[in-house]
């Protein structure tokens, strides 16, 4: 394949940021300039060159085009984590249709709109709860690990009937798996993660429950729509999506809390009137995902003045595209009062977040709990101080040490 490619620029990835709570310089770079390589680190495969692409028209068209594949196991594909030689382990966010889609409908019902809103009262007991754990505890607390990685495992463990205290052994496990660059950890913890759903599945077969796993068990795997592999690439990918994107996203929409003090003033008023706002500009300029998402050509194409070869993949930016002045002026500030609802985080197209509606409602209540119990919250200390992990998908805080 190198060869194929015509370009004036190169960049090493990830590029490096100037600050923490701005992009890699050299996105703006890319997205004002000519068509932009990134070379990829050797991970699981060789190092790669692929496209980047970074205006919001032009992500926006990418995330929605059927010419662009998604399916990982395609020869070529640039892997992040390792295949197993027996399963998907990213399940169908790295397929296509038709079986995308197949496997999608079987738990797309549990996530509507509607479905999350009868979730709420449940969501809002368990942010309270954790919340008033945290006030009871040691000071200073780290929000990361206290807080906010506790409110999204449980959220998503109860959907799946899996008991509160196993949510410790699969963060840790899903840690290990995103770990970059050592494979065969990453692995071995699919497979743990993989025995233990298989676990939980079989005795939700035989004592079934209120919950999602007794429901994809008895509609779908016992009238055979569903195998037993498609299942579990199901309930991994709804632990491990479902889990550390809101984690790190409660995380550093409190830290531009506790940063501003207007802004949080103007926020919490009028019982929190304007959080849902916050929350959705703050998912805009925090854009979390920094290279999650990739695909490849299936046939020759064009994005904006980026031409795809058939067989050469891209890597679309998020943060990039949420930060182009022209879909969003001024993208460097955090506005709670301009429209962030065309923001591109939850994805577009066929993968667009299935857990958009719920990932929005649990940041939204985390935040309305964690001030509410906690009014007099403040950073234990200096905002220079702070450190962001090494992470290879979301761009994350290391810890958030926490007094009041
Ligand atoms: C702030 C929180 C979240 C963010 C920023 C986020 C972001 C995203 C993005 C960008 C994609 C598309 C990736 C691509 O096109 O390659 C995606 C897909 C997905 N997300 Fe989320 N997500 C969040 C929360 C959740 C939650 C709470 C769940 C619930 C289980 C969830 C489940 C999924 C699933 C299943 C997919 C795959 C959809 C498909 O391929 O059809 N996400 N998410």
């Amino acid at each position: 394949m190198p060869g194929t490619f015509s370009s004036s620029s190169v960049l090493d990835w990830p590029p490096a940021r100037a600050c923490p709570m701005s992009p890699p310089p050299a996105l703006g770079v890319a997205r004002d300039g000519l068509p932009t390589l990134v070379r990829l680190p050797a991970g699981v495969g060789e190092e790669q060159l692929v496209w980047l692409i970074t205006r919001y028209e032009d992500v926006k068209a990418a995330l929605k085009d059927p010419r662009l594949s998604a399916d990982e196991i395609r020869p070529g594909f640039p892997l992040r984590f390792p295949v197993a030689a027996d399963s998907r382990p990213s399940g169908f966010l790295r397929m296509d249709d038709p079986d995308h889609g197949r496997l999608r409908r079987t738990v797309a019902p549990e996530f509507t709109v509607r479905r999350v809103r009868a979730l709420r009262p449940r969501v809002r007991e368990l942010t309270d709860q954790v919340a008033d754990e945290l006030a009871a505890g040691p000071q200073p607390a780290d929000l990361v690990q206290d807080f906010a990685g506790k409110v999204s495992a449980l959220v998503i463990a109860r959907l799946l009937g899996i008991p509160d205290e196993h949510t410790a052994f699969f963060l840790e496990q899903t840690q290990i798996m995103l770990t970059d660059g050592e494979p065969e950890l990453s692995l071995a913890a699919h497979h743990r993660i993989i025995a233990f759903l298989d676990e939980h599945a079989r005795a939700k077969e035989h004592d079934p429950g209120d919950d999602l796993v007794s429901r994809l068990v008895h509609n779908h795997l016992a009238t055979g729509e569903l195998d037993r592999a498609d299942l579990l690439d199901i309930l991994k990918l709804l632990l491990v999506a479902g889990h550390e994107s809101t984690a790190t996203q409660i995380a550093v929409s409190t830290l531009s809390l506790l940063t501003d003090d207007a802004l949080r003033t103007e926020v919490l008023a009028d019982s929190g009137a304007l959080l849902p706002n916050f929350v959705e500009e703050s998912m805009r300029f925090w854009s979390i995902v920094q290279d999650g998402v990739v695909r490849q050509a299936t046939e020759d194409l064009r994005i904006g003045e980026t031409l795809v070869r058939q067989g050469e993949s891209v890597m679309i930016s998020l943060l990039a595209a949420n930060h182009d002045p022209a879909a969003f002026p001024d993208p460097e500030r955090l506005d709670i009062h301009r429209d962030a609802s065309g923001h591109l985080l939850w994805g577009r197209g066929a993968h667009f977040c299935l857990g958009a509606s719920l990932g929005r409602l649990e940041v939204t209540l985390a935040l309305d709990s964690l001030f509410t119990r906690l009014p007099t919250l403040r950073l234990a200390c200096e905002a220079s101080q702070l450190r962001f992990r090494e992470h290879p998908v979301f761009h994350a805080l290391a810890e958030l040490p926490l007094a009041w």
